[in-house]
């Protein structure tokens, strides 16, 4: 059976059992407490809590799901990937236990064909009830294992949860068994390799907070369930591993190809590859849904990623990019099953080429660093590789700790695993902090969310609302009153004011109830759909519960809509111009000022800039009317709509028209016609890297004044030339500038003139010493070591064929330098420059170096330069005399 012929048998046989067929969400989930979609259930956590009412009892869904925690596993074992589809069945208080177990086995047993001698299950130790349910169905009791929260190995075990606070459960696990050639008989206590899980049953029943401690029983009872798709496949397949099957193997077919490493030869080129398989498909659907590589959160983690893939095709010989095949291979596979990534290929090629290009720079750095450490271990002979560098290695320049014990291992040393562990681990610690102050307020929202629900918005055409305060979270928590000075968010059950989104910001305002007064700097969106008022209380107090009237705060919501209809307009314009590749990456729409991001590869040229801004402007002449208004996905994708990533099919969305030329999903607040937005003024155009660049823009009457200050500027430049005519000014510059380059090269001329007579001067004071030695020797104020070094190089080659040295120096604010220059002659009789020097560096401080023709030295005692041309002296004295 094909990958895509169990997809669809999965989902057609729980169709048929009345389950409705749901679309997988994105892999960025719409949940602030999660990183990366990690299950089938993220996008119906809000009906499995009870928050909201499911729309239908019963669903079905193959989800795209990440899951990073596995990233160091993935190539060393058969069955373990970052990225899999997973197939899943979800009753919403509909059935429970007694329902979801006959349906795994049936569909196991008869629609995939397995022989239920092969099955083996686990329940959760307490749980009685999933026991007696599947020895009625038909596995006997003795392969029926029982096991606690986490298996022996300390590894979650029969009890999920989300890893975030959210809701639980107890689970029941399916394994089938493989046959004795993957390892010895006896279930998965034994062996997980040949007894391997294909899916997950889990008795959503609690609710639990992060560190997995059941809080309270869920309002309904549900079920939730997970299977991975590739490892059902590899079972059917009867493949070795999740590689090997239809749904991997092409890629790691591509792998091979690129290297030219044979699979199944030798185990570490392996691995190598099949992390180059899994990676190249793992990061094409992260950039498909949105992520870029970046320094934090998930756009770390796909960095991570990238370069764990990149690392390895090295590894195995590959100099060119190894990205564009990878994606194209992803996205030939499974662009039918995900249209997503056929429709954004141009993008992933695009950010995944660029980041990786980039990181190759930064690999070549670190092998740098790395040659370095190599050569200090090597002669420091304790064979360790320190556990510092190691560390600085990962940490900087993205090398896997893998790659540094086996990049050392080949030069004989060890990695010190101990220390780099213990950086590792101090590393975690602090990001776990960072993470724990910043989750206090999150979970007092999601409790004001859980009993209020979500925020009604009203603000499209208005900007005063009536409502009530839902909850109040103060800096300690949620509290029923805040008096004045209180730093206060505020959740209302209605309001007017536009939370952060889109990249529009949010409002600012005021929350007035009968006893007080609370200034909103900052409206953003909460957990659950709430919308959160975050400010201070300026005067009076207010209560939870009490009547509030809340305003937009006018200028300023006249600022941002200007510049997100602007930032349409920009958009549509760019295209056009462009190329339908320069799609919009995100936006930051402020008051009067937006900034854009958009995928293109090379510097917009000035005519182009111009353009844009030109073609832009002359759109907003017309005064066309914008219109917005809220029809499905599916039905605004077909009229050309331009999606961004957050929404998804079946969901009902918003549109945005602007005249009858650009059309946008978007939530955001916006001009009523054209025309209301004044001015256009592009700013700033420049590279943001990866491919992308970031575009800078001013909007009405804040475009003007930025008219303005250029206008100021031109009339300062202007007048600092001289005045006159403004329009002068740059003839004028130019005439400056090519003045004082002339006046340089002849300043240079002198330089080097007077340069010279100081050097046949110095030539002409050696002093002869014993037989056929000379000396030189000048000390200075003020001279760089630069400057002396020409100097010594320029009587290097007047002395020749003397065995002479010339030493110069100089002290410089305190500090001194010296250079010591030696012939050909003098080196060989073993005068070399850097011995001259040895005890002379002493005397200013210092220490010396360089090659047996030039040396330098410097120090900080400047007072003891004159000794130290003295001893140089006497040194060059007793090496000469042999
Ligand atoms: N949420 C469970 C899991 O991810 C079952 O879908 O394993």
């Amino acid at each position: 059976m094909q990958g895509h012929q169990i997809r669809s048998l999965f989902l057609r046989y729980f169709e048929e059992r009345g389950h409705v067929v749901v679309p997988s969400s994105s892999l960025v989930p719409n949940d602030p407490t999660l990183l990366l979609t990690n299950a089938g259930m993220n996008q119906f956590k809000p009906y499995l809590l009870g928050l909201q009412g499911a729309p239908y009892p019963r669903a079905a869904t193959s989800q795209k799901v990440f899951r990073a925690v596995d990233i160091d596993n993935v190539g060393h074992t058969d069955r373990h990937l970052t990225f899999f589809e997973m197939l899943g069945n979800f009753s919403f208080g509909d059935y429970f236990k007694e329902g979801a177990i006959p349906f795994a086995y049936e569909l196991v047993t008869e629609g995939y064909g397995i022989d239920p001698a092969r099955m083996w299950v686990t329940v959760y130790e307490q749980d009685d009830e999933a026991e007696r349910i599947w020895l009625d169905t038909g596995i006997p009791a003795e392969r029926i294992v029982r096991r606690g929260r986490f298996d022996a190995h300390g590894e979650p075990a029969n009890f999920w949860w989300m890893h975030v606070a959210g809701p639980c459960g107890p689970c029941s696990e399916i394994f089938i068994d493989r046959g004795e050639r993957f390892g010895p008989d006896g279930g998965p206590n034994v062996d997980e390799d040949r007894f391997c899980e294909i899916w997950n049953l889990v008795f959503m029943q609690d609710e639990c907070d992060e560190q997995a401690n059941v809080i309270r029983p869920l309002p309904k009872k549900n079920i939730d369930t997970g299977s991975s798709l590739e490892r059902v496949a590899m079972v059917l397949q009867d493949g070795a591993n999740v590689f090997e099957t239809d749904l991997l193997r092409p890629l790691l077919e591509a792998a091979v190809e690129l290297t030219g490493h044979t699979y199944g030869r030798d185990e570490r080129a392996d691995v190598s590859l099949r992390i180059m398989a899994e990676h190249g498909r793992a990061t094409s659907f992260l950039i498909a849904d949105g992520v870029r590589p970046s320094n934090e959160g998930r756009g770390y983690v796909l960095r991570r990623m990238l370069r764990r893939l990149v690392t390895n095709a090295r590894r195995l010989g590959v100099e060119r990019p190894v990205m564009p095949e990878l994606v194209e291979t992803t996205v030939r596979m499974m662009g039918e099953a995900y249209p997503d990534l056929k429709d954004n290929e141009a993008f992933i090629l695009q950010v995944a080429t660029s980041e990786e290009e980039h990181f190759l720079a930064t690999y070549r750095h670190g092998m740098v660093l790395f040659e370095q450490e190599v050569e200090k271990a090597k002669s420091s002979g304790t064979g360790v590789f320190p556990g510092e560098a190691a560390f600085r290695l990962h940490d900087t320049f993205g090398f896997q700790e893998q790659l540094t014990t086996e990049l050392a291992a080949e030069e004989g040393l060890q990695v010190d695993e101990t220390e780099f562990a213990r950086l590792m681990q101090e590393q975690r610690d602090r990001a776990r902090e960072r993470r724990k102050k910043g989750g206090f307020a999150e979970e007092d929202l999601a409790s004001v969310a859980a009993e209020a629900g979500r925020t009604e918005f009203v603000g499209y055409d208005r900007l005063v609302s009536d409502g009530r305060v839902a909850g109040i979270v103060a800096d300690d928590g949620r509290v029923d009153v805040a008096g004045e000075g209180d730093n206060v968010r505020v959740v209302l059950d209605r309001t007017a004011l536009y939370a952060e989104g889109g990249g529009q910001v949010g409002d600012a305002g005021v929350v007035r109830t009968a006893g007080g007064v609370v200034r909103v700097r900052e409206t953003k969106a909460g957990p659950g759909g709430t919308i959160v008022h975050e400010g201070v209380v300026e005067s009076g107090e207010i209560r939870a519960g009490e009547e509030a009237h809340a305003e937009v705060d006018a200028e300023f919501r006249a600022g941002t809509t200007r510049a997100h209809t602007a930032t349409h307009v920009i958009h549509h314009t760019i295209r056009a111009i462009l190329g339908e590749h320069a799609r919009q990456a995100g936006s930051l729409i402020r008051p009067g000022d937006l900034r854009f991001d958009f995928s293109h590869y090379e510097g917009v040229p000035r005519e182009t800039f111009e353009e844009v801004e030109e073609i832009s402007n002359r759109r907003l002449l017309q005064d066309d009317p914008v219109r917005a208004f809220e029809t499905t996905f599916e039905e605004a994708r077909n009229e050309g709509a331009i999606a961004l990533f957050e929404e998804k099919y079946g969901d009902i969305v918003r549109v945005v028209e602007v005249g009858d030329y650009s059309i946008e999903l978007c939530g955001g607040t916006h001009v009523r016609h054209t025309g209301q937005v004044g001015l256009i003024r592009l700013v700033q155009e420049g590279s943001i890297g990866s491919g992308m660049r970031r575009l800078e823009a001013l909007v009405g009457p804040d475009a003007v004044r930025h008219v303005n200050v250029e206008r100021r500027l031109l009339e300062e430049v202007s007048e600092a030339l001289g005045g006159g005519d403004p329009a002068l000014a740059p003839e004028r510059a130019r005439q400056r500038v090519a003045e004082v380059k002339r006046l340089q090269s002849e300043l240079g001329r002198l330089r080097r003139e007077q340069q010279a007579g100081e050097i046949s001067s110095l030539a002409g004071s050696a002093a002869a010493i014993a037989g056929d030695g000379l000396w030189v020797e000048q000390t200075y104020e003020g001279r760089t070591a630069d400057e002396l070094r020409e100097m010594a190089l320029a009587l290097r080659g007047r002395l020749a064929g003397r065995a002479a040295v010339a030493v110069l120096g100089s002290a410089n604010d305190g500090s001194a330098v010296l250079v010591a220059a030696a012939t050909d002659e003098a080196i060989a009789k073993g005068i070399e420059a850097p011995r001259v020097l040895e005890t002379a560096a002493k005397a200013i401080g210092g220490g010396a170096g360089g090659k047996p023709p030039l040396a330098f030295a410097g120090g900080r005692n400047a007072a003891g330069l004159s000794e130290a041309v003295g001893l140089a002296r006497g040194r060059f004295e007793s090496l000469l005399a042999g």
